[in-house]
């Protein structure tokens, strides 16, 4: 059976760092709430000429360097984001032609935080069939800038980056074994950015209002994450035949320490089998699972025939996960 296979892996964080002390001086926030209620400590800041094909380029040359291929060896090219760099064309579409992949579809994709998730799916399920032997998936967020500095709700969480991955098909019991995927629009409201679509288009009037604001219930979503991760958790062991204690590293979606302990926990993970990197990071949305990957190789902590275990939560709702063996 031919199966995906990661045979490469990048990451891309912009170079300034916001601690929550900058945030202190900011809003009325202090760095020992962050810490305790999220488990970040910085966040990474796109410069204001960054936009996220920029950070996203960055990410897959270097993962694609890492799979010692060329642009032109890829076939299609997924780039996962909210925020892309314009409504249309696609920012995948930008991508390609900066990396002078010429050979390779390219199409956008947005789950929000489960983006990643989302689109190891899409990929594998294009290279399974036959239609597609290497995809360049990549998760790139510049969500900084379309934050209200004021709404320290919100903006606090976030921040910026780019992760990628290069998938291949190949014959062997090494790739993407399972993925999950899930959705339940009925609470699309519980986090969203209300203006810039086709619902309510950017006008004179509504610039500066609460519309083009992130706009989270933040504790309904806390309840819905646990309750997403651990039935994305519980599925992904399931379609595997396993139990918690055969997944060598679980790597989820880094978007609060409270949610993904307790996801572990429910789940009978144990903590030195998490990979956790939002203390630095923030939550990078759809680039968090691919930038923590990147980062859990280089630590050594994924080696080949280690299983994998990836898990999403975000808006939409949607949420998923993933089950590889290295
Ligand atoms: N700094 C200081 N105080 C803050 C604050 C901040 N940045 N944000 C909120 N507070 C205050 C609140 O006003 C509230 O004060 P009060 O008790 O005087 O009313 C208090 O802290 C507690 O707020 P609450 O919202 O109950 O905190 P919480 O423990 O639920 O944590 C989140 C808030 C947002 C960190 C948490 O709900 C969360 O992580 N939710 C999920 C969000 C998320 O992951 N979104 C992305 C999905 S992928």
């Amino acid at each position: 059976m031919i199966r995906a296979r990661v045979i490469g892996t990048g990451h891309y964080l912009p170079e300034r760092v916001l601690t929550n002390f900058d945030l202190e001086k900011m809003m009325d926030t202090s760095d020992e709430w962050i810490r305790q209620r999220t488990g970040i400590e910085q966040r990474h800041v796109a410069a204001p000429d960054q936009a996220t094909s920029d950070l996203a380029v960055l990410a897959a040359q270097r993962a694609l360097k890492d799979a010692g291929l060329a642009p032109f060896d890829i076939d299609l090219i997924i780039c996962c984001t909210t925020t892309p760099d314009h409504l249309f064309p696609a920012t995948a579409c930008l991508i390609q032609h900066r990396i002078e992949a010429r050979n390779a579809a390219a199409f956008d994709l947005n789950a929000a935080c489960s983006g990643f998730v989302y689109g190891l799916a899409t990929a594998t399920a294009f290279i399974e069939s036959g239609r597609f032997r290497r995809v360049l998936l990549i998760g790139a967020e510049v969500a900084t800038n379309r934050l209200n500095w004021k709404n320290r709700d919100t903006a606090v969480l976030f921040g910026d980056g780019a992760g990628a991955v290069v998938l291949q098909g190949e014959e062997g019991e090494r790739g993407v074994l399972s993925t999950y995927l899930a959705a339940d629009g009925a609470d699309a409201h519980l986090l969203m950015l209300p203006a810039g679509g086709s619902r309510i288009v950017p006008t004179k009037e509504n610039i500066g209002t609460e519309v083009h604001d992130f706009q989270m219930r933040g504790q309904e979503l806390f309840k819905r994450a646990v309750l997403a991760f651990g039935s994305a958790i519980q599925k992904a062991l399931e379609q595997n035949g396993i139990s918690a204690s055969d997944v060598d590293l679980f790597i989820p979606h880094q978007a609060n320490v409270r949610i993904i302990q307790a996801a572990a926990d429910r789940a009978g993970l144990s903590g030195d089998k998490v990979f956790l990197n939002l203390d630095k990071v923030g939550n990078t949305t759809a680039a968090s699972i691919p930038i923590a990957l990147d980062q859990a190789l280089q630590a050594g902590r994924v080696v080949p025939g280690k299983l994998i275990l990836l898990a999403a939560f975000g808006a939409g709702l949607t949420w998923g996960s993933a089950v590889i063996r290295w």
